[in-house]
């Protein structure tokens, strides 16, 4: 039996389905590290968790490598240390690396966590990415915008959920960022030069450093024109085709930029774009399972469960699922309006009565609840086929019939 801690900070639902999975795992002594305490696990869950630390803060690496050694004393030496959101890659690698715990070391997950460093990384590799500057000062601001020219972006080193990123298109634009983001030694900005491209994600299987598995999407459109377009609704789309040549095409510079990150065992999700000549462009990369419901999106086209897959994949080194049998998407249905919570959905019928049948999993909004600030809105639908033309199509008329008014 192996011990292996995943820290859960909260037991929401989705949280709760990466628990149960490594509870389940039949080689395998599960402990969680939260901040809820564990009365809050379901009961049945609880039972089959073998140990359980709390902690004040699970974004503090120091206090998940105090809460492994103590778990380390009591259900053996820890083999593994897993978190699954964007923000727990660095204080998890950092308890790694302070309780010797096998797994990513801090040094390689900042590689994937810092904007600057990951870019740096993959430009030393020669490989394809928005020129860039870490900016400390109005001063380096003004210098890069000299070197590179308008548009620019800007946006937080460390950021998620593209929160803070802007594009610059102008003088004055500049001058209000500069104000805005007062960039300085100790709290430093990322500026890229703008890439102007489709934007796809790479989805990759690493075992022991070898490319085992990849699968990719189409964002329909990229997030920032999502986030500087209100009125615009977001979809993810999942070809059918696994040969097709524009994701096959990647797949070398794909392999080439984890390997320079020092990806060894892992899922990463990867942003890209495809420019208008149809070369590539890496935007970034997480080590670590995708959002926007591409986990949901890579289960249902392969009919396997993907969290189980990736704690299988993380614990044991194993991956091997089914061949793609089916195109998904998701339609992201997000409030119009002014105002701060959701007072009604429409469209409902017309959507149901044309596309309905391809729908395989929703989450509405109900008229009270609070209006979200990303992009990807307060309700969303999952729809699958066995054509791509015909999950686009469904996409497309998904998000031009139901409309979440918030007022
Ligand atoms: N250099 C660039 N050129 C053009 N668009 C960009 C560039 N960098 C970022 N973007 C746009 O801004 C979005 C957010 O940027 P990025 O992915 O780096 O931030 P993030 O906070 O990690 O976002 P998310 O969590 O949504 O992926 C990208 O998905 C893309 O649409
Ligand atoms: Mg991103």
């Amino acid at each position: 039996m192996r011990p292996i801690a995943l820290v859960a900070p909260f037991f929401m639902d989705n949280t709760l389905r990466y628990v149960q999975a490594l509870a389940e795992l039949p080689n395998v002594r599960a402990a969680i590290i939260s901040q809820d305490p564990a009365e809050k696990l379901p009961k049945a869950l609880r039972q089959r968790i073998a140990a359980h630390y709390r902690v004040d803060n699970c974004l503090d690496g120091h206090s998940l490598a105090r809460a492994a050694k103590a778990i380390s004393g009591f259900i053996g030496p820890l083999e593994g240390l897993l978190g699954v959101l964007e923000q727990l890659q660095l204080p998890v690698a950092q308890a790694r690396d302070l309780a010797g715990i096998p797994g990513m070391s801090l040094a390689v997950a900042r590689n994937f966590r810092d904007k600057t460093q990951m870019k740096n990384v993959l430009r030393q590799a020669g490989l394809p990415c928005a020129r860039h500057s870490r900016i400390e000062s109005t001063d380096d601001l003004h210098r890069f915008v000299d070197a590179v020219g308008y548009p620019i972006i800007v946006k937080p080193i460390d950021g998620l959920g593209s929160r803070g990123t802007y594009r610059i298109r102008n003088a004055a634009e500049l001058t209000a960022a500069a104000a805005a983001l007062a960039p300085s030694v100790s709290n430093p900005t990322q500026a890229e030069e703008f890439v102007m491209g489709r934007e796809n994600t790479f989805e990759t299987v690493t075992i022991r450093g070898q490319h085992v598995w990849h699968s990719g999407t189409r964002y329909l459109p990229g997030p920032l024109e999502v986030l500087e377009n209100p009125w615009i609704q977001y979809c993810v789309l999942l070809p059918r085709e696994t040969d097709d040549p524009e994701f096959s095409s990647f797949l070398p510079v794909n392999t080439a930029a984890l390997s320079a990150l020092g990806m060894v065992t892992g899922l990463s999700h990867m942003e890209w774009f495809v420019r208008p000549d149809n070369t590539p462009v890496i935007s970034e990369v997480g080590a670590r399972p995708p959002g926007v419901n591409i986990m949901a999106l890579n289960a249902i086209s392969h009919e396997i469960d993907m969290v189980r897959a990736w704690v299988k994949l993380m614990v044991n080194e194993e991956f091997d699922p089914p061949t793609r049998k089916y195109a998904s998407g998701c339609a992201f249905f997000r409030g119009q309006g002014h105002g701060s919570k959701v007072v009604a959905i429409h469209g409902l019928d017309q959507a149901q009565a044309e596309v309905g049948h391809l729908v395989v999993d929703r989450s509405l909004p109900t008229p009270g609840q609070p209006r979200q600030p990303g992009y990807e809105g307060e309700g969303w639908a999952i729809v699958r086929h066995e054509s791509t033309e015909v999950v686009y199509d469904a996409l497309r008329k998904l998000v031009s019939y139901v409309r979440i008014e918030v007022g």
